[in-house]
C-alpha cells in the first residue's frame, strides 16, 4: 500500500496516483453500498468515494461507522473531477478511524452566533471560518511584505508599560511586583523611539483596550500593525497609508479568490479600492453630514433597504412554494439560502431600525464631537472608496499629535475610514517635536510626567519631523471578508462579555 501521504491542496499534483489523506469527516451522504465523505484536513475539502464492492470488509464497517468529525486516514486513487469540490476526488481503497467522534454540536442547521461563539475552538472548523482565517493569514502576508519592500525594520514594542497612550480610560490595568503597570494600547510611543534609532520601522503585535463598548466594530484585545517613520509629515504618512491598502486589498482579489468566493463577497467594492483616495477635512465631513445630499442619501439608502426587503420576501415565498415538490439536492439549498435571507433581513431591519438615529446624529452633528460610527458610515456613502479624514479638533485626538501650523484649534491627525459602513480602520498623524509643547500636553491632558520622562527624551536629542499610523487588522479582514462582525475575523475573540473558550 502506498505510504504518500499528501494534503488536499496538493492533490492536483497526484492525478492517477495512490496517495493518503489524513483529516476529519466534514460531511456524509450516501446509499447501502456507495458512501460519498466530504473529508477536510485544514488544507481543503474533498470528496472521497468508497464502495463497498472495492475495499475489505474492515474498511467498509469504519467508513459506514465514521460520524461527523471523526477522524479519517484515507488512502485512494486521486481522479480528476471539475464537478467536485476542489475539482478532485478520490477512489478509496482504504480507510482507517483513527477516532470516532462523539455526537458533533455544530450540524449544518443553524444555529445563534452566541451559542456559535461558546463553541468557537469548534467553530473554527467550519469552511466560513477556513475562509476568514486564511485570508487573515494573507492579510498578515501582504502587509509584511508592503514594508519589508520599503525597507522598513519590523520591531516589536513591550506588551507590558507603565504609560498610557491613547487616554487613560480604556487601560487593563496589571499588579507588576507592587507598581501599577498595564497592558499596552498601542505600540507608538515606543515606536517612535525605534524609528529614531532605525528610521522606518513597523509593530506588529497583540494591543488591548477596556472599552465598555459592545459594538461590532470593538474587540478588548486585537492586532495592530503601526509602521513609524522619521522625517516624514502628514501628506507622506497619508501616501504611505493609501499605499498600504491598496497593495493588501490588491493582493486579497490576487490571491484569496477561493475564500472570497466561499464568503459571498461582493467584489466590486474592493476592485474601486485605487488610488487616490479622497482626503478631506474634518472641516469639510461636517459639513457633509450637514448637506442636503447626506438627507437625500438616507432617503435613497432608506428605499434601497425596503426594496431589497420585499425581494427576498418574495424570493423566499418563491423558495417555499416549490419546496414540497422539490428533490433532495433542491431542498437543502433553499435550506441554506433561507438562512442567507433571514441573516440578510436581520441586518436590514437593524439597519432600518438604526437609520431615523443615525440621520438625527449627522444632522446635529456639533463641531468638536467625534464622529460615531454611523457618521463615519454616512461620509463614506459620497465617495466610491476608502476617505482619509485629516486634521480634526485637538481636544478629541491624543497629547502627542502635532497641532497645525495654520490653526492651533487643529490637530495633524487623519483616520482611514472604509466603505460598506465598516468606518475608521486606520488612525495615525504627525507627532508634536517639540518639548515644552508635549511637557504641557502631558500636565494638561492629567498624565504623569514621570511615566513620560523617557518619551520625552526623544525631543531633547535629535527631534525630527515624523509620522505613523495604526492599522487595525481585524477591521481590515472584516471588511475584506465582507462580513459583519469584528469577533469572527480573530481566532479566539475577546470582548466585553467573552473570556472563553
Ligand atoms: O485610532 P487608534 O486608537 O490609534 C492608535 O492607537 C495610534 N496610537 C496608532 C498610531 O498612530 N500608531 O487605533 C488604531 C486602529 C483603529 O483605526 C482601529 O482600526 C483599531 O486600531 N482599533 C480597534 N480594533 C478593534 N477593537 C478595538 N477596540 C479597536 N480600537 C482601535
Ligand atoms: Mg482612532
Amino acid at each position: 500500500m502506498s505510504l504518500t501521504v499528501v494534503d488536499i491542496r496538493d492533490l492536483a499534483h497526484h492525478v492517477g496516483q495512490e496517495v493518503t489523506l489524513r483529516g476529519w469527516l466534514y460531511n456524509k451522504r450516501g446509499s447501502k453500498s456507495l458512501l460519498f465523505l466530504i473529508l477536510r484536513d485544514g488544507s481543503g475539502l474533498s470528496q472521497c468515494v468508497v464502495n463497498e464492492q472495492e475495499v475489505d470488509a474492515a474498511s467498509w464497517t469504519a467508513a459506514d461507522d465514521a460520524t461527523q468529525e471523526s477522524a479519517l486516514k484515507l488512502t485512494g486513487t486521486v481522479r480528476q473531477d471539475e464537478r467536485q469540490i476542489g475539482g478532485y476526488e478520490l477512489n478509496v481503497t482504504d480507510v482507517c478511524l483513527i477516532h470516532k467522534a462523539e455526537e458533533y454540536p455544530i450540524t449544518p442547521k443553524e444555529h445563534g452566533v452566541e451559542y456559535l461563539m461558546n463553541h468557537r475552538h469548534l467553530w473554527l472548523r467550519s469552511r466560513r471560518q477556513w475562509a476568514i482565517m486564511r485570508i487573515r493569514n494573507q492579510v498578515i502576508m501582504s502587509i509584511h511584505g508592503f514594508f519589508q519592500e520599503r525597507g522598513f525594520l519590523q520591531m516589536d514594542a513591550p506588551m507590558i508599560t507603565g504609560t498610557a497612550v491613547e487616554g487613560t480610560s480604556t487601560l487593563f490595568e496589571l499588579d507588576y511586583f507592587g507598581q501599577s503597570a498595564y497592558l499596552t494600547q498601542s505600540g507608538q510611543l515606543h515606536g517612535e523611539a525605534m524609528a529614531m534609532a532605525f528610521g522606518k520601522i513597523y509593530t506588529f503585535g497583540p494591543t488591548f483596550r477596556a472599552e465598555k463598548s459592545k459594538t461590532r466594530r470593538h474587540l478588548t484585545e486585537f492586532w495592530m500593525i503601526e509602521p513609524e517613520m522619521a522625517f516624514y509629515d502628514l501628506d507622506m504618512n497619508m501616501d504611505l497609508a493609501e499605499e498600504m491598502v491598496i497593495r493588501v486589498i490588491g493582493d486579497a482579489l490576487a490571491s484569496s479568490g477561493d475564500e472570497l468566493d466561499i464568503l459571498e463577497r461582493d467584489l466590486t467594492p474592493l476592485e474601486r479600492v485605487q488610488k487616490p483616495f479622497p482626503r478631506i477635512t474634518y472641516d469639510e465631513s461636517v459639513e457633509r453630514l450637514h448637506s442636503a445630499e447626506t438627507v437625500h442619501m438616507f432617503d435613497e439608502r432608506q428605499s434601497g433597504l425596503d426594496e431589497e426587503d420585499a425581494a427576498l420576501k418574495a424570493e423566499w415565498e418563491e423558495n417555499q412554494s416549490i419546496y414540497g415538490q422539490a428533490k433532495k439536492g433542491e431542498k437543502r439549498r433553499i435550506d441554506a439560502r433561507a438562512i442567507q435571507i433571514k441573516q440578510r433581513q436581520t441586518e436590514i431591519e437593524e439597519e432600518q431600525r438604526n437609520l431615523p438615529r443615525w440621520r438625527e446624529s449627522a444632522q446635529n452633528f456639533e463641531w468638536g464631537s467625534d464622529f460615531g460610527g454611523s457618521d463615519e458610515t454616512v461620509l463614506t456613502w459620497h465617495f466610491d472608496r476608502p476617505i482619509i479624514v485629516h486634521r480634526y479638533p485637538h481636544e478629541i485626538k491624543a497629547f502627542y499629535m502635532k497641532r497645525d501650523p495654520e490653526d492651533d484649534r487643529l490637530a495633524m491627525g487623519m483616520d482611514v475610514l472604509a466603505p460598506e459602513g465598516y468606518g475608521e480602520i486606520i488612525g495615525g498623524g504627525e507627532r508634536a517635536t517639540d518639548l515644552a509643547f508635549l511637557e504641557k500636553q502631558v500636565a494638561d491632558h492629567h498624565l504623569p510626567a514621570e511615566a513620560f520622562r523617557w518619551y520625552f527624551d526623544l525631543r531633547r536629542y535629535g527631534s525630527v519631523t515624523h509620522s505613523g499610523f495604526g492599522l487595525g487588522l481585524e477591521r481590515m479582514i472584516t471588511w475584506i471578508c465582507g462580513i459583519h462582525h469584528l469577533r469572527e475575523a480573530i481566532p479566539f475573540a475577546r470582548t466585553l462579555d467573552r473570556l472563553y473558550p
